[in-house]
């Protein structure tokens, strides 16, 4: 049966049954999980105050050439985050930065009328909506998204999944669909607040709908420890509430591409670089003390917010990403939690496009499709709000711009 946004509610005392049924001992398990969270994230916070990387780093060269140490790929899976920097050069992204502030000035962004009904994304996160412009099809970003470096760092992203089985695959790591999405760009000294700490690509689906249950099968099951975050299995067959806030793509990444320097206090983004964190938050509205019909304030159509009522223990994992450069570009698992600084307290613009990775299957196909018109006739991307401001806009990109790869990432042959 299709999920809906009205019958949520009704159904989550059943499925929250139904998995203390599978699990009595739920309560010994999620002790077992937060102590090594916390032990993870005592590990964190130790080696920032030491001055030493948390989240692991890679020269694009030396993945190019396929010279990554295997060390730093364990790391990737434990911290669910990883920076790859040099995708593109310095001056490219500063371009590209240049560029978005002409499309933008030029095309009266800041006086077109906005309604703030339409993006529910943000809405219910208890920071509001950062500097985060609507606008999907210009040059710089259909040029990052089709580019060949772009598309080395993700295939080279992909084959951490575990991509296929004996029996078949769960999605084609060597070739991406687009999943066009939006910019950031924020002012020096702006005060606007950020994002909560939340996640994307589901809410209550992750209880509600079975298949998405089996993605985490082997928490549900007690057997914490047998989790791969990275297995592809069910992935790209799990059901979400149709809504502006969900993501409706199968992404391997979230992700985006640095425009200008950013790093601590500038107000960019913070994450829980742990991979076990969404074991804890699964199985945390299973104790007693959170209602019968409730799964610790996740709410259908909406992302999944991170609260210190019922995530403690995770929140003091948050950290702000190193410095990062323009044309570095950082990667974070779709389930990591992640959230935007609420200030930029430094002298320069934190500006990102977001670029994430959405490889080929059946999911992301049907995607293409829904995209298409969206693309052609300058409409917003169909899993965001319906603003549809560049449809007038002049130097938005067409499909003369499109190269051959980027013609087969767009779903166009
Ligand atoms: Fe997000």
């Amino acid at each position: 049966m299709p999920l809906t946004i009205d019958g949520a509610k009704e159904a989550i005392p059943a499925v929250k049954r139904e998995l203390r049924c599978a699990l009595p001992n739920v309560a010994e398990v999620l002790a077992a999980v937060t102590n090594a969270v916390e032990q993870e994230i005592a590990e964190i916070v130790a080696l920032q105050a030491a001055g030493q990387p948390v989240i692991p780093e890679i020269a694009f060269e030396a993945l190019r050439a396929d010279r990554v140490a295997p060390e730093t790929v364990t790391q990737i899976r434990r911290r669910g985050a990883v920076i790859i920097r040099g995708v593109f050069s310095e001056a490219q992204a500063s371009d590209w930065n240049d560029e978005l502030g002409d499309y933008l000035a030029r095309n009266g962004y800041d006086e077109a009328d906005k309604d703030p009904s339409l993006d529910k994304y943000f809405s219910n996160l208890e920071a509001a909506r950062p500097q985060i412009f609507g606008i999907y099809w210009s040059r710089p970003q259909v040029e990052a998204r089709q580019s060949e470096t772009m598309a080395v760092t993700r295939q080279w992203l992909n084959r951490l999944w575990r991509w296929q089985e004996p029996n078949g695959r769960h999605f084609d790591p060597d070739q991406d669909c687009i999943y066009a999405d939006r910019v950031r760009r924020r002012e020096p000294g702006d005060t606007s607040l950020g994002l909560s700490p939340h996640v994307d690509g589901g809410s209550v689906e992750r209880w509600l709908d079975p298949t998405y249950r089996r993605v985490y099968g082997a928490a549900f099951a007690g057997d914490w420890q047998a989790v791969d975050p990275f297995d592809g299995a069910y992935r790209s067959a799990v059901q979400e509430i149709p809504s502006p806030a969900v993501c409706s793509a199968f992404r391997t990444y979230q992700g985006w591409t640095a425009l200008t320097k950013q790093g601590p206090g500038d107000g960019t983004l913070q994450l829980i670089p742990s991979t076990r964190a969404m074991i804890y938050i699964l199985l945390r509205p299973l104790l007693d003390d959170v209602a019968e019909d409730d799964l610790c304030d996740a709410a259908p159509g909406r992302s999944l917010w991170i609260s210190e009522r019922w995530h403690g223990p995770l929140l003091k994992g948050l950290m702000t990403i190193p410095t990062v450069h323009p044309g570095d570009t950082v990667w974070w698992h779709p389930d990591v939690v992640h959230g935007v600084e609420d200030r930029n307290s430094g002298t320069g613009y934190s500006n990102v496009m977001y670029i994430g990775a959405a490889p080929r299957c059946a999911k992301n196909d049907r995607y293409l499709e829904a995209q298409k018109p969206a693309f052609l006739t300058g409409r917003s991307a169909p899993d965001f709000a319906a603003e549809d401001f560049e449809v007038a806009y002049s130097g938005r990109a067409g499909l003369d711009m499109l190269t051959p790869r980027g013609r087969k990432q767009m779903g166009f042959d």
